[in-house]
Formats: structure tokens, C-alpha cells, sequence
């Protein structure tokens, strides 16, 4: 089969079109025939050893990148019992770990996929996977967001924040986004209630009392977003790389609760992901879909830190 394989850490000309072996499924797995993946910064970050996963997959030969996928089961594993041959599927598969879905096909743990609503494409089911995995566990797991809080989402526009100003929504909650400006009417078409240019207006100098803030820039705006908290708030922050002194920060606000988030695949949450989608209660956006031999390009437009929704390449 066709894969696209990281031949070294580095630029993008290290992502490789190339023939592999096809993937052999364990008992509790299923091999699925890859319709359409969604990048992510993470695999960008990967690439080019950012990330402490990097390591981790350095001894993988061939390393193969990639986490999100929708597709077709063509197989299934003599243990696995929750999905047939034809079933359409998406999921996040093995984050983290090396999850392989540059590829035809993946082998991926049953307890990883749930079922593509029949309502959405697989483009959209892949959009659907790693970023609003992360916004539903920000919510529903690491901090509980309650219909009376008042909410601050960054980078609101983004994959993450974008399904995130939909769930906080949702709930009920009081949402608070930014973006730049040209970014301004989608975020409040998403349902933000508030939004904020972080380019020309310094949120910690205008919000205060914020119940939960979902911090997906890192560096400064971390303790910035600290600052704006009420006593007893949560923030819940996804990039790596925090330091002491931010921890330091959070103790000292007395903070109900604080979290260094790393998502985590899983099939009860990707079930709560489908049904949101069948109900419209969710919707990706693609601003980009890129053809299987184009993904330097995917990764390109990643790195410009400029996305909105979310990038998708498709097979
Ligand atoms: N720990 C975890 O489990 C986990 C999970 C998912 C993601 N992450 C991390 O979370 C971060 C966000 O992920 P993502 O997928 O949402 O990224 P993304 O889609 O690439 O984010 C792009 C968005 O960021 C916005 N942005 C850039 N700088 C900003 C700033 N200073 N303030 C507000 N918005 C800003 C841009 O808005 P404008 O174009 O309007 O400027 C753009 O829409 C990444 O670092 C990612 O690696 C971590």
C-alpha cells in the first residue's frame, strides 16, 4: 500500500510517498481503508522534534504520522466484536503513540473508532477527531464547564477552539473568544457571545472574574490567562512547554483547578462526538482539504498558525 512516511525528523521534504507493507491487525483491532485524514499541529511538531513525542517515535522504521482518520473497515480481528466489514468509521487511533494514518490503511484498536454519522462526509467525520476530542474532554473531563460559567476560549478560530465555542455553547456557558479580526464574524457564528481581537485589545486588561478559560496559545498568554480568573476557576491549557513559574502562578490565584491537558483516544468520547454531529449540535469546518500526495502542503499550511478549522487530506 501507499503511505507517506517520515524518512527523518526535519523540513517537509522528509514526508515520503512510498510503498509499505500493509498493516496486520491484532485480535482487538480492525483494518480500515483510509477515506480522509486531519492534521494537526501536533504532527507538524512531531516532524520537526518539537514535540517529546518525537522520541518516543524515533524508533519506529517506517515511521508513519498521523492520528486521525475516517474510513471503511475491511477487516476485522478475531476479538473484536463492536464493527463489521463495511461499517464507516473515525476515530483518533493510538494517541499517544505511533498512530500511523498517512497510509491506505491503519489498524486501529476497536475501542479507539465509533461510527460516521451517515449525515457527514468522511472529511468531516476526520476533521471531527483529535481537536474535538480535546474540546470535549477540556469540558467534560478536566475542568466541568456549568451553564452559569463564563468562559474564555483562545485562538477561537482555530481547530480546537472552534469545536470548543460550540460545545461551551452548548452547555450553556457564557463564551468569551479570540482571534484576529478578519477571524471575528465566523467565532461569533459559532456561538461566542463575545469576541476579542488579541491583536489590538489585551484580554487581561478588560475580562475579569472568568470561570474557566480554555488556553491554547501557551508562552505568556498562559499567566495572563491566570490573571483574569476568578478564585477558584479552572483553566485547562494544551501546548506543552509550561514552566515552573506558571505553576507557581496557578497555585498562587488559589485556583479551584489547573490543567496541563494531553487528550487521549477514546471510544465513549468519540460516540459523544458522532451523536453531537448527527444532531448538528457540532460542525467541522474545513477551510482546507489537500489530496493524499499533498501533504507537505497540509503541514505547510499548519505551520502558518493561521488555520481556521480545521486542514483534512483526502484519499
Ligand atoms: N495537549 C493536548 O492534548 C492538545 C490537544 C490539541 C491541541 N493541542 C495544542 O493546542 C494548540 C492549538 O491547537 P489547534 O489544533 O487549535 O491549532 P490551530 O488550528 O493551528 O490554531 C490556529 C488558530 O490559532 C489562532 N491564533 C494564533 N495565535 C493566536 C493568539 N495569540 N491568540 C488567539 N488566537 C491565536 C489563529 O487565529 P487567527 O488566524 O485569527 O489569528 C488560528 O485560527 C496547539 O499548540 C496544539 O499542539 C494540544
Amino acid at each position: 500500500m501507499k503511505a507517506i512516511v517520515l524518512e527523518q525528523f526535519g523540513g517537509v521534504e522528509n514526508l515520503v510517498y512510498k510503498d509499505v507493507k500493509m498493516p496486520e491487525i491484532k485480535a482487538s483491532e480492525v483494518l480500515i481503508k483510509v477515506k480522509a485524514i486531519s492534521i494537526n499541529p501536533v504532527d507538524v511538531k512531531v516532524r520537526s522534534r518539537q514535540a517529546p513525542l518525537a522520541e518516543e517515535l524515533a524508533k519506529h522504521d517506517p515511521l508513519i504520522l498521523g492520528w486521525d482518520i475516517s474510513g471503511e473497515i475491511v477487516e476485522v480481528g478475531k476479538g473484536a466484536t463492536r464493527f463489521q466489514i463495511g461499517d464507516e468509521v473515525f476515530g483518533m487511533i493510538n494517541f499517544v503513540g505511533h498512530g500511523q494514518a498517512y497510509a491506505e490503511y491503519i489498524a486501529a484498536p476497536e475501542v479507539h473508532l465509533a461510527l460516521k454519522p451517515e449525515n457527514v462526509s468522511h472529511v468531516e467525520a476526520a476533521a471531527s477527531t483529535l481537536a474535538a476530542l480535546t474540546a470535549w474532554q477540556v469540558f467534560d473531563q478536566y475542568g466541568k464547564l456549568r451553564p452559569t460559567d463564563k468562559v474564555l476560549i483562545h485562538a477561537a478560530a482555530g481547530g480546537v477552539g472552534h469545536f470548543a465555542v460550540q460545545i461551551a455553547r452548548h452547555i450553556g456557558a457564557h463564551v468569551i473568544a479570540t482571534s484576529s479580526a478578519s477571524n471575528r464574524n465566523f467565532v461569533l457564528q459559532l456561538g461566542a457571545d463575545e469576541h476579542i481581537d488579541y491583536h489590538t485589545t489585551q484580554f487581561e486588561k478588560i475580562l475579569c472574574d472568568i470561570d474557566f478559560v480554555l488556553e491554547t496559545v501557551g508562552g505568556a498568554n498562559f499567566q495572563k490567562s491566570v490573571q483574569v480568573l476568578k478564585p477558584f476557576g479552572t483553566i485547562v491549557t494544551l501546548p506543552s512547554g509550561h514552566t515552573k513559574e506558571d505553576e507557581f502562578k496557578a497555585r498562587e490565584k488559589n485556583l479551584h483547578a489547573c490543567y496541563f491537558m494531553s487528550v487521549y483516544s477514546n471510544d465513549t468520547d468519540m460516540r459523544h462526538i458522532a451523536s453531537m454531529l448527527e444532531t448538528g449540535v457540532l460542525k467541522p469546518y474545513v477551510s482546507h482539504i489537500f489530496e493524499f500526495d499533498e501533504m507537505a502542503k497540509a503541514h505547510l499550511q499548519i505551520e502558518t498558525g493561521h488555520t481556521m478549522g480545521k486542514v483534512v487530506v483526502r484519499l
